[in-house]
């Protein structure tokens, strides 16, 4: 029996087009999927738009639209993001569809009978731009005079009758689901925020609003729209076909890694386990935050126009440059900025220098040496040949730890050691001297080289598919040993390389 894997986005706010900061988490979650389906898992990998709530109302308003039209054309745009970027969703669930309302019926059901839903008024602060309810101590004002929630969103005053969820009962639970599972928020600064947000006590949370319609209606309450956020975190159970037990995607349940930003952390580690336990649903097994992309050194906004758009970047510089750079700059968790120069420079150095350079010289010099067949191992095997084949060996348990622990710039730093081992090697060794003294040696130095260039493409592939694809094909790898079981079979000595091709190429920026 295969092991199963759960793995998400968040669900992206369709109020306006996607850009580097939704690609990223998006790639992040990518990488995991991808990884996990090499590594023997049964992977279930979810994306897609979270489109009700007053804020999408709003913007779809100020758009001329009606809300459905509106959020159809911004759910095509995020749905062409994933595919523009490679990602290997499973599924793409919008928030409007008729599977998500039932799920989120069945949901609040559940909640009402086991008596953590009642009815009240709400009376207290609420920021648009958060979709958050927010409480008195954690308001600040800010230079311009404006009341702003911790996020630094402004807030106004919100009077309405109102469900709420008894979340003040559940302080305590969730306190005791923390220490039982240490590792259920990362990063660790996040991880102290929850948790002394929590310890701080929790208010009752008002679910259900009455000043708009956009959003799914209570049941046997038309008068109330549910809280996008309560709305918005079922889609994790609509998509494996909640409330159906017996729904073929069912066994996923619970999720094993929520990919978010640390902007919505508190929805994800202290409401969403809060709803699940109440409805005596397990508890997802992580939450996973990155932290924020500010683009030369501002904060992305269109107001300053720098928006940075994943389609121009695919465009400009192919998606497999654009996941590497995102991945590879910024350590999950941490925050990063974008810049084009540093993104061309990780270009040109890592990809075409390093990786690149590796693999053309290795596979040139046996298309031309070798009468392009792979040579066979040493024999018997150098003190140099055995400490790189042996660095080599260790990548992929080295790379599943990095991706377990999203630590994914560690499996990138990883994975460049071995390749810059490879070419100091090929330094030392001089195939080319060889080839006019021993032969034999040069064949097995090469033949050490094209391993090491498919263990590397092999754990580089969750992160860039394209270019480790024509990688794998240059070094002879069939398309069925391409999973990190298959690094257990041996390539088969004496096999016909295709030619080999540069795959990246340095990027050379125009004069202006
Ligand atoms: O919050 N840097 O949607 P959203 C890094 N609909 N990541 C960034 C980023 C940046 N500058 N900007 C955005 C919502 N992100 C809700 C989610 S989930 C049940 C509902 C990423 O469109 C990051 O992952 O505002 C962040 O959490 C997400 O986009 C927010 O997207
Ligand atoms: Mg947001």
């Amino acid at each position: 029996m295969t092991n199963s894997f759960y793995v998400t986005t968040p669900i992206y706010y369709v109020n306006g087009a996607p850009h580097i900061g939704h690609a990223y988490t998006s790639i992040a979650a990518d990488v995991v999927a991808r990884w996990k389906r090499l590594d023997g898992y049964e992977v279930f990998f979810l994306t897609g738009t979270d489109e009700h709530g007053q804020k999408v109302e709003k913007a779809a308003l100020d758009a001329g639209l009606d809300p459905q039209t509106f959020t159809d054309g911004f759910a095509e745009e995020f749905r062409m993001m994933a595919a523009g970027l490679g990602i290997s969703n499973d599924d793409f669930i919008r928030t409007t569809e008729p599977r998500h309302k039932l799920a989120c019926a069945a949901l609040w059901n559940k909640l009402v009978e086991s008596g953590d839903i009642y009815l009240g008024h709400y009376e207290g602060w609420y920021a648009l731009r958060d979709e958050a309810f927010y409480a008195e101590d954690e308001l600040t004002t800010n230079v311009h005079g404006i009341r702003v929630g911790p996020s630094g969103a402004p807030v106004e005053w919100v009077r309405e009758p109102s469900y709420f969820f008894r979340l003040s009962a559940w302080g305590d639970r969730l306190l005791a689901f923390y220490e039982a599972n240490p590792d259920f928020i990362a990063p660790h600064a996040q991880k102290r925020e929850v948790l002394s947000f929590v310890k701080g006590g929790l208010n009752d949370l008002s679910v259900s609003r009455t000043s708009f319609t956009w959003g799914v209606e209570v049941p046997n309450d038309p008068a109330h729209v549910m809280y996008v956020w309560l709305d918005a975190l079922t889609n994790y159970l609509t998509a494996i076909g909640y409330p159906d037990a017996a729904a073929p995607r069912a066994h996923f349940w619970p999720a094993d890694v929520h990919m978010v930003g640390k902007d919505i952390i508190r929805f994800h580690a202290v409401y969403w386990p809060a709803f699940l336990m109440a409805a005596g649903l397990p508890a997802p097994k992580r939450v996973s935050a990155n932290g924020w992309w500010t683009v030369d050194g501002e904060k992305m906004s269109k107001s300053i126009g720098n928006v940075i758009e994943p389609s121009a970047l695919i465009e400009e510089f192919g998606r497999d440059a654009v996941r590497f750079f995102l991945m590879r700059e910024m350590p999950f968790g941490n925050d990063g900025d974008y810049s084009r120069r540093g993104l061309i420079s990780r270009l040109n150095v890592e990809l075409a220098n390093d990786l690149g350079n590796l693999a053309q010289r290795s596979l040139s010099m046996i298309a031309r040496n070798c009468e392009g067949r792979l040579p066979p191992l040493p024999e018997p095997v150098t003190e140099a040949d055995r400490a790189l084949l042996e660095q080599a060996a260790a990548l992929p348990g080295q790379m599943r730890a990095a991706i377990d622990s999203q630590a994914f710039h560690n499996g990138l730093e990883d994975a460049w050691r071995v390749i810059r081992a490879a070419n100091a090697y090929i330094d030392h060794q001089a195939p080319w001297a060889l080839k006019k003294t021993d032969v034999v040696r040069m064949g097995a130095v090469l033949r050490v080289l094209a391993d090491v260039i498919r263990t590397v493409a092999t754990v580089l592939q969750p992160f860039m598919p394209d270019s480790t694809a024509r990688m794998l094909d240059q070094v002879g790898v069939p398309a069925e040993a391409r999973d990190i079981a298959g690094l257990a079979q041996p390539l088969v000595e004496g096999s016909i390389l295709p030619a080999p091709q540069g795959i990246f190429p340095r990027f050379v920026e125009e004069a202006a």
